[in-house]
């Protein structure tokens, strides 16, 4: 299943499309909350019940004492976010200053991320946040550029409206070069559209010259449920923002397998450590608080 990686030129619904991503997929799903300004689930969708004891920021320390440390408080920093354990979620940052902690980790986080895409059949999906850039290149700290160049697709978040297409409109060039000097291809790049405002999907693939892979719609009860946490709205779960997710990471998928056989990726040698990781998993570690 495909690693995805989401983005914003400006804060746009990044996070409630990653969570409505996770939440809808038919597959056993993971959300990693890496933006680096940070994580906003705990205190929202969680509404505390995910303490600072448990998240992004202690891979760090993990991953400096060795790969074996890090796939192991992987596999035991995840949250549950149903009962069965198929949804899970690394829960992101409380501060933004511990962002400059994760700079060295962000490889190897990547590598693990793609080990339980590519062998558990997890569909993976990664808040990366808004998209700092200086000079026209991620910016190190402030973006987590590895795994937005090592996903499998990234998806610019944007809304059909004046100001979304034209700050999206800057980000385009810099982040195509980008993939295509760092990643797997500009290709890897496309939208994701939150059907706010006059603009449709034809209209934004053209103004901005890239496909939209899917589309979601403006849902503000769900979107606010998402955000803030609280009592589901009636029938979520049937509601349309769910159900458009459903089929988007359908949709995600197939391009994602499209283009894997088209560029004929080598398999990604696993490192027999981070393999491990599975084994953790499948002990349940990361699922019994569920
Ligand atoms: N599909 C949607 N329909 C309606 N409102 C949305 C939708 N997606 C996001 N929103 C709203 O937009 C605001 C920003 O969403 P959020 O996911 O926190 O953005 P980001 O992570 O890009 O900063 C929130 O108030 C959220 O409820
Ligand atoms: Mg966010």
């Amino acid at each position: 299943m495909p690693v995805t990686a989401l983005v914003s030129a400006k804060s746009c619904g990044v996070t409630a499309s990653a969570l409505a991503l996770t939440l809808a997929s038919r597959r056993p799903s993971l959300l990693a909350e890496c933006d680096p300004a940070g994580g906003t689930i705990r205190a929202g969708y969680l509404q505390g019940q995910v303490t600072a004891g448990y998240g992004l920021y202690h891979l760090a320390a993990a991953e400096r004492t060795s790969t074996d440390a890090l796939a192991n408080a992987f596999a035991s920093h995840l949250w549950p976010m149903d009962g069965a354990g198929h949804r899970k979620l690394l829960a992101g940052l409380t501060d933004p200053a511990q962002a400059a902690a994760l700079v060295r980790t962000w490889p190897a986080l990547s590598e693990v991320l793609h080990v339980l895409a590519d062998e558990a059949g997890y569909d993976v999906l990664i808040d990366a946040g808004r998209l700092a850039l200086s000079s026209g290149r991620l910016h190190t700290t402030l973006s987590p550029a590895p795994l937005i160049h090592q996903a499998d697709l990234v998806l610019l978040v944007v809304r059909g409206t004046e100001q979304s297409l034209t700050l999206a409109r800057h980000v385009i060039d810099p982040l195509c070069s980008e993939l295509e000097e760092s990643g797997t291809g500009a290709d890897a790049l496309g939208l994701l559209l939150i059907e706010d405002g006059p603009y449709r999907a034809h209209q934004v693939a053209e103004a901005l010259k890239t496909p939209v892979l899917a589309a979601l719609p403006w849902d503000p009860d769900t979107a606010n449920y998402l955000t803030s946490g609280g009592r589901p709205p009636r029938g979520v779960g049937r509601g349309p923002l769910l159900r458009h997710a459903r089929t988007a990471t359908e949709q995600f998928e197939a391009v994602a397998s499209r283009r894997s056989i088209q560029q004929q990726y080598p398999p990604r040698p696993v490192s027999p450590h981070l393999a491990g990781v599975l084994r953790r998993l499948d002990e349940g570690r990361g699922g019994s608080r569920g």
